[in-house]
């Protein structure tokens, strides 16, 4: 049987997560510490470990068949590829953040503003249907650092426990969108390689079953 491809995160808040369904899903493999690939010893799949920002491209493309991230990558970066199932871990949500001493009142406080952001596409809908012209500033990590070495007014970023914000003297002001884990899949997947798509989507649902 041939294998199939999953890309999953090499190192953050999704990449535990999805190890630990793997592993819910009794697919045993040897991942030795910083490898970038990993084959399963039980089941027909091999493991890439990317950056969560490339893996839908990566999928899109067919270099991974399967892949693992949050909605927020999936939305800002529009690639074409299948929406399999949502995973219901690595929840969050994306959020305007500002200095903590701002008195922020609301959306249109933004307005003349420059906003940091590694989701630049979200964001510019959000800034659009709410009719503020605030400036974009695209920066692909570390984005809570930019107020306070003046690179931004404001941050649009991920949030999960706020400690990032919190330990940035950042403040959460609007959320722009709730994400969670989404498993993917490239849209030309041949007969076999659905299989063991669908082999792996029947173990997923007895672990969400059993969790219930
Ligand atoms: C997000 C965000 C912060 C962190 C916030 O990163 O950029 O770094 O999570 O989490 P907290 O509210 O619990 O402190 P993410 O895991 O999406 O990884 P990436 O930005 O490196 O892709
Ligand atoms: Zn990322
Ligand atoms: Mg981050």
């Amino acid at each position: 049987m041939d294998k199939i491809k999953i890309a999953i995160q090499k190192s953050g808040r999704l990449s535990d997560d999805s190890l630990k369904l793997i592993k819910e899903c009794g697919i045993k493999f040897n991942n030795g510490m910083g490898k970038l690939k990993a084959v399963a010893d039980n089941f027909p799949l091999e493991f890439l470990f990317l950056r969560d920002d490339d893996i839908p491209g990566y999928v899109e493309d067919g270099v991974a068949h399967l892949g693992i991230v949050g909605e927020n990558v999936l939305v800002e970066k529009e690639k074409d590829v299948d929406n399999v199932k949502l995973l219901g871990f690595s929840k969050c949500r994306l959020s305007i953040g500002v200095d903590r001493n701002w008195d922020y009142k609301g959306v249109q406080e933004l307005a003349g503003k420059s906003i940091a952001t590694s989701y630049p596409k979200i964001l510019k809908g959000f800034l659009d249907k709410n009719k503020v012209n605030a400036e974009i500033h695209e920066i692909s990590g570390s984005v809570e650092i930019a107020p306070s070495i003046g690179l931004a007014d404001a941050v649009c970023d991920i949030v999960s426990s706020g400690s990032t914000l919190l330990s940035n003297g950042l403040k959460e002001t609007e959320v722009i969108m709730k994400s969670q884990a989404v498993l993917i899949a490239n849209k030309s997947l041949n007969a076999e390689q659905q299989d063991i798509l669908d082999k792996l989507i029947f173990r997923i649902n007895a672990v969400q079953e059993g969790k219930k």
